[in-house]
């Protein structure tokens, strides 16, 4: 195990102690999850996840064919394993199949859209969504089997009704959102992350807490046989991975 000592050889803060003397001792367990794999099959893994992952789209076009249930909980459950700040696990789902919602709620996202494409988007936004071909009819609001809405736990509440501060809370949500997408991916089903502008008709509809922030929309679904999907590119390696730090100039510092 580490050594508890800071890197500079500090002993440890006696006031964290003393701060936290009130506090029940934290409680460990051994790392029983874990499974040590040989160098080979670790490279045969990341490669295949990898290449997985770079077949996944973001798809527009839905088949109205029905999904199980038990699929979309298990990519909301593969979404609750995300670390989270302070471990307050700041997401929650709501999953929708019911059409006469799903219809009523497109409804909502289409009359706000129609506003977001006609006045809101500025002329930089709207030249940046103009390659992705998308305008204010959202079909897949109700062709996809499944509506999936994430919402993100601003604070807690607890039961006299005071709040309990959550950490990293659009970090935390968009960990189990990027879980969530990859699950589907996996199992072999489509989403798209959408986020109708303004959402706060999702809040209310879906009777979430005040506390409450919905974050995204994800239609879940079979492609349309007919999909399409837009001609882009994705970011070569060298332009978004950095290994270490440039090297430090050389001759006499400045200061
Ligand atoms: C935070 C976020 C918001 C997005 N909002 C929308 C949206 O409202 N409507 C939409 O059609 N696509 C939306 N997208 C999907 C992106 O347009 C898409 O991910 C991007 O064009 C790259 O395509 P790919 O996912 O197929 O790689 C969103 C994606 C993210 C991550």
């Amino acid at each position: 195990m580490a050594s508890r000592e800071s890197v500079d050889g500090a002993p440890a803060a006696d006031d964290y102690r003393r701060l936290t003397a009130h506090l029940p001792e934290p409680v460990f367990v051994p790392l029983s999850g874990y499974t040590r794999l040989p160098e080979a099959e670790m490279l045969a893994r990341a490669e295949a996840f990898h290449d997985a992952m770079q077949r996944r789209r973001t798809t527009r076009h839905f088949s109205s064919e029905p999904v199980p249930s038990r699929l979309i909980e298990l990519a909301m459950r593969t979404a609750g394993t995300a670390p989270s700040g302070a471990h307050r696990q700041p997401w929650r789902f709501v999953a929708i199949d019911d059409p006469a919602l799903k219809r009523e709620l497109r409804e909502a996202a289409e009359a706000e859209e129609l506003k977001t494409y006609a006045e809101r988007l500025t002329d930089e936004w709207r030249e940046a969504l103009h390659p992705l071909g998308t305008d204010h009819i959202k079909a897949h609001m109700t062709d996809a089997p499944w509506l999936v809405v994430l919402f993100a736990e601003k604070y807690g509440l607890r039961s006299d009704g005071s709040h309990r501060k959550n950490y990293y809370v659009d970090e935390s949500v968009s960990i189990a959102a990027g879980l969530f997408i990859a699950a589907i991916h996996q199992m072999g089903l489509v989403t798209l992350t959408h986020t109708p502008s303004p959402m706060g008709f999702l809040r209310e509809r879906l009777g979430r807490g005040v506390n409450e922030k919905p974050v995204l929309v994800l239609p879940v679904g079979y492609p349309h046989p007919e999909a399409r999907v837009p001609d882009i590119a994705r970011l070569a390696p060298e332009a978004f991975i950095q290994w270490n730090a440039p090297e430090r100039p050389t001759g006499p510092s400045s200061t």
